[in-house]
């Protein structure tokens, strides 16, 4: 039967923890699968934040939306989403402020959009674009002040792809840092699959 994914276990486990009705964050819109399964979670009510740098990105995100919205109740009513075309670092200042400390939860699913610009072919200039350590670790950060007590933050990281092992190796070096007090942390992986992805959540306490 094999195992779930990194990025099911991600959902399962917001899942588990978000009852409808939450605010809830996507720091990394890409394709809207996320912001989907977010929308779907916190339900009528609900509001989910999508963040993403990039325009067809966030477009891609709305299409999925209104499709799923336009196929009706089969599974389950959508709450609001918000698309914000904006790196996910700047999350403190974008969120308003009455929901500082009250956030149920966070995805992060870092790399890059499959299927985006510069990432069709190997010769394409500029590349991809991609999620960065600088950045990534700033977003970090202040996904851990917006949590709620008991909320959680998942963090799918990539090493398999170019600039991905620089990230994982400044997430990883983040969670060891991280003090206990702060937040229970977890680490979902295949060892045996060293360059796949690997995802890491996060409880607050
Ligand atoms: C792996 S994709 C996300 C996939 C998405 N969660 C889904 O369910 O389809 C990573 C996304 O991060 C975005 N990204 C890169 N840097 C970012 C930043 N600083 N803030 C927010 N998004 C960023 C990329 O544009 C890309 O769309």
């Amino acid at each position: 039967m094999g195992f779930h994914s990194v990025l099911t276990t991600a959902q399962r486990l917001v899942a588990e923890r978000t009852p409808p009705g939450s605010t809830v964050i996507d720091a990394t819109a890409g394709g809207g699968v996320d912001t989907l399964f977010l929308a779907r979670t916190v339900g009528p009510g609900g509001r989910v934040y999508a963040f993403d740098v990039q325009e067809e990105a966030l477009a891609r995100t709305r299409a999925r939306l209104q499709e799923a919205a336009a196929r009706g109740s089969v599974a389950g009513a959508l709450g609001e989403a918000t698309l914000l075309h904006a790196g996910h670092e700047e999350m403190a200042a974008l969120i308003p402020a009455e929901l500082h400390g009250r956030i149920g939860a966070v995805m992060f699913n870092l790399g890059y959009l499959p299927g985006g610009p510069g990432g069709a072919s190997p010769g394409d200039v500029p590349g991809p674009v991609i999620t960065k350590p600088d950045t990534t670790l700033a977003a970090l950060d202040a996904a851990l002040r917006l949590l709620a007590p008991g909320g959680i933050a998942t963090v799918v990281v990539y090493p398999g792809h170019e600039g991905g092992r620089d990230e994982a190796a400044a997430v990883d070096a983040w969670i060891a840092l991280l003090p206990d007090e702060t937040a229970q942390a977890l680490l979902y992986r295949f060892p045996k699959r060293p360059a796949s992805p690997y995802l890491y959540a996060l409880e607050k306490k």
